[in-house]
């Protein structure tokens, strides 16, 4: 069996800089026809200059012929100005700006500390159309991390969509009943992204036969019932909901360590995944809108010309992947989402 889809885009991503860039943009750029580049590198991405810059490093990474178009998202720090709101604004290679809650996830620690006093800068996205990506988390240590997107969205988020309703919001990574049922109680200027880890597995995955740090990211995996709920939207046909992988690489020793960080990779077969999850549940007649159409529709932008196609060949994930082919496994290799393990689809790209 062989599907055919639009070429799809990934509305949300870590690409990283440097030599870990050079790694991980093929992957990206062979499936997909766009992504949102998170800007959550050290220095953080907060102005339109720096994400002109950081997009050419892009561009420069990219494999010959590439078409892939990398759009921007803008780091949000306390002092972010109407000035840059408004660049922004004008700057057809970004799409919005990133609100991590200070201290978060990995590298949120010039993040915003009160989204309260932040109402002038909001006004200001609302009125020139720019969209707030939103990693939706408290991050008071009091507040049990499983509820901390739960809180986010009753203390901070649902008040700010009530005093700007037509403010553009994307609930990132929605990994709770409680954010599903935010997006779809909420207007058009509304939407979530859905990673595919959070589509696959539930916290038990964390601790399966011992602990997993490659399992591990943030907001961490929950419950079964919220995954089912993620499962039910993603699957809906509800164009508030679309593809954002959040893959995030990291080096293993960054993983294995006593203190591990957060983030799974997935753009080595992120389309993949996804076919497998829709497939699974009979709708992979689903899956174009999810994966090409509702995303590109939320930001008001034409969808993408290609296709690709999808079938179901098996594809077998390596263990590891290093930062040269067929070298030794070392501390710097990445450990893809289903290391190690088969999956029943495999991309064919169109040309
Ligand atoms: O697991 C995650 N990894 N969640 C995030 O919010 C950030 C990301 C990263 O940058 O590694
Ligand atoms: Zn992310």
């Amino acid at each position: 069996m062989t599907i055919t889809l639009t070429q799809p885009d990934d509305w949300h991503v870590h690409v990283r800089d440097g030599e870990m860039l050079a790694r991980v943009i093929p992957y990206t750029a062979a499936q997909f026809g766009r992504a949102l580049i998170m800007p959550n590198l050290d220095p953080p991405v907060s102005t339109v200059q720096q994400a002109l810059e950081y997009r050419k490093t892009i561009l420069s990474a990219l494999p010959e012929g590439s078409s892939f178009d990398p759009k921007m998202s803008l780091y949000l720090t306390d002092d972010t100005t109407e000035t840059e709101v408004k660049a922004a604004a004008q700057c057809e290679h970004i799409l919005g700006f990133k609100l991590y809650p200070a201290d978060t996830t990995t590298n949120s620690s010039s993040g915003v500390t009160r989204v309260s006093s932040m109402m002038n800068v909001f006004e200001s996205m609302a009125r020139h159309g720019v969209v707030l990506q939103v990693h939706g988390e408290v991050a008071d240590p009091h507040v049990d991390i499983f509820d901390r997107e739960s809180v986010f969205i009753d203390q901070i988020l649902f008040p700010l969509h009530q005093e700007l309703p037509d403010l553009g919001l994307v609930l990132e990574h929605v990994t709770t009943r409680q954010g599903v049922d935010f997006v779809k109680a909420t207007n058009h200027f509304v939407a979530g992204t859905i990673t595919p880890h959070h589509l696959m597995y539930n916290r038990n995955e964390m601790f399966r036969g011992g602990i997993r740090p490659h399992n591990y990211c943030l907001p961490v995996l929950k419950r079964e019932t919220h995954r089912q709920s993620l499962v039910a939207a993603a699957t809906s046909g509800d164009p508030s909901f679309f593809l954002g992988t959040d893959s995030a690489p990291q080096t293993r020793s960054s993983k294995q360590s006593a203190c591990g960080c957060a983030g799974i990779f997935s753009a080595h077969a992120a389309i993949e995944f996804y076919a497998e999850i829709f497939a699974g549940l009979e709708c992979i007649n689903k899956l174009e809108n999810f994966a090409s159409h509702f995303g590109a529709d939320f930001y008001q932008l034409e969808k993408n010309p290609g296709k690709i196609t999808l079938n179901n060949k098996t594809k077998h994930i390596p263990e590891s992947i290093g930062k040269d082919q067929g070298a030794e496994a070392s501390d710097d290799d990445i450990i893809p989402l289903m290391a190690g393990q088969t999956l029943s689809w495999s991309l064919l790209l169109d040309s």
